[in-house]
Formats: structure tokens, C-alpha cells, sequence
């Protein structure tokens, strides 16, 4: 967990640039396929959430907070952006002041696992985070107890030469955990009394779970 705090921090610019806002040398060797799969997942989650006027969202693992200040713009009554590395959390202020958009969204450095807000959110989006959990069970019964209505999350796609080229890559980074359909199946198969959807997308699955 540390390591990948550690990550984060010193890929937060260079991942907030994945987006294309900015003019980096990341954006010309970016993966397609990669990109793809963020924008669908983001594409989702805006269609899913609709209509998000007056909603509270709950953005676990905000990184540069593109997701909190779409919402925002989308009409949502709150936004939080949670993320434990400080840079995510510097840009995604940064980002929210610049879109004036202060009032709608705040953005907290804290671990999901430490977390206590008052009150619980109508929708929780957790996108690009489960790739670094090592405990999914865990975090899946965390985000039940933030949520009021339903939570969104992407799961990394297990198989392929392009997982395996990903693990390669992440071997000195941070660790990360890639799914298969089954192994996801089993594992919200455990939140019985919950509702849940999964849809692939791309290099992700895309899971709706009704609270
Ligand atoms: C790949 S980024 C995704 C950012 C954003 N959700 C997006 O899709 O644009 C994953 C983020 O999750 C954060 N993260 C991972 N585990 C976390 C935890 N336990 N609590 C808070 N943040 C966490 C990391 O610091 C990182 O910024």
C-alpha cells in the first residue's frame, strides 16, 4: 500500500496528462487500447449516474479529479474526491478552482480504509482503483458503507498479451491485481443481498453494484 502511495506521488502529473488536457511528451507515446478503455469507463460512469442533479458523489481514488469536476459540472449537489497521495489531490484542487467549481467539489487526502464522513453518498465511483487493492473483499464492504444508492467500479482485465505486458511494467512500481469474469462473479457473489451488474469494457470490467 505504501508503495503504491509512493507511485501515485510520482506519477500523479504524467497520469493526470493520460487525459490529453495537457501538452506532455506522455501523450505521444500513450496506448491506444489504454486510453480506450479510460474513456469508456468514463463515458459509463457519466451515462450511469445520469441524472446526477443534486446527488452527493463519493470519488474514491480521485487521482487529478477528472471524474469529481464532470460530476460537478453535471449538476451533482456535492462531490468528494478521496485519494491518499497529496499531488492527485494538489491537481485536482487546482483543477476544481479553476473550473470554479470550489463550492460543488473538496477533495480530502485520506486512505478509503480510514475515512469517516458524517454521511453516506447516494453514488460512489471507484475507477482505475481496484487494480491496487490487495484485499477486494474489503474494499467492496468499505464502499457499502459509504454508499446510500449505487457504486461504480472498474476491475483490470486478467489474459492477454496486453495484461501480462501491464504486469511487466507494474513489477517495479507497485503490485497490481488483474480479474477474470469468474473471479469477479465469486467475489460480489459474497454481497448477497446486493445487486450487481458486469459489463466488459475494452481492458476493464465495468461493475454496477445496487446498494
Ligand atoms: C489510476 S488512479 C485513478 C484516478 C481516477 N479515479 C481516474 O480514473 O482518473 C488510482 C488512484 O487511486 C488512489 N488510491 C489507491 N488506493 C487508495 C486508497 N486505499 N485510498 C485512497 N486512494 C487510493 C491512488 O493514489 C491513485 O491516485
Amino acid at each position: 500500500m505504501q508503495n503504491t502511495k509512493i507511485f501515485f506521488n510520482s506519477y500523479a502529473y504524467d497520469f493526470n496528462a493520460l487525459y490529453g488536457t495537457q501538452k506532455n511528451p506522455v501523450n505521444f507515446i500513450l496506448n491506444p487500447i489504454l486510453r480506450k478503455s479510460m474513456k469508456l469507463r468514463f463515458e459509463k460512469t457519466m451515462q450511469y449516474t445520469h441524472p446526477v442533479v443534486g446527488k452527493t458523489v463519493l470519488d474514491v481514488g480521485c487521482g487529478p479529479g477528472h471524474y469529481s469536476i464532470r460530476l460537478a459540472r453535471n449538476g451533482a449537489g456535492a462531490v468528494t474526491g478521496i485519494d491518499f497521495s497529496e499531488e492527485m489531490i494538489g491537481i485536482a484542487q487546482k483543477k476544481a478552482k479553476e473550473n470554479n467549481l470550489n463550492d460543488i467539489c473538496s477533495f480530502v487526502v485520506n486512505d478509503v480504509f480510514e475515512y469517516q464522513p458524517e454521511k453516506k453518498f447516494d453514488y460512489t465511483v471507484v475507477m482505475g482503483v481496484m487494480d491496487y487493492i490487495d484485499n477486494p473483499e474489503d474494499m467492496i464492504k468499505r464502499i457499502i458503507e459509504l454508499t446510500r444508492l449505487k457504486a461504480f467500479f472498474s476491475f483490470p482485465k486478467a489474459g492477454g498479451v496486453l495484461a501480462w505486458q501491464r504486469k511487466l511494467r507494474y513489477r517495479e512500481r507497485c503490485p497490481l491485481y488483474l480479474y477474470t469474469r469468474n473471479e469477479l462473479e465469486e467475489l460480489f457473489s459474497k454481497f448477497k443481498s446486493h445487486h450487481y451488474l458486469i459489463e466488459k469494457i475494452s481492458r476493464d470490467f465495468f461493475v454496477t453494484l445496487t446498494i
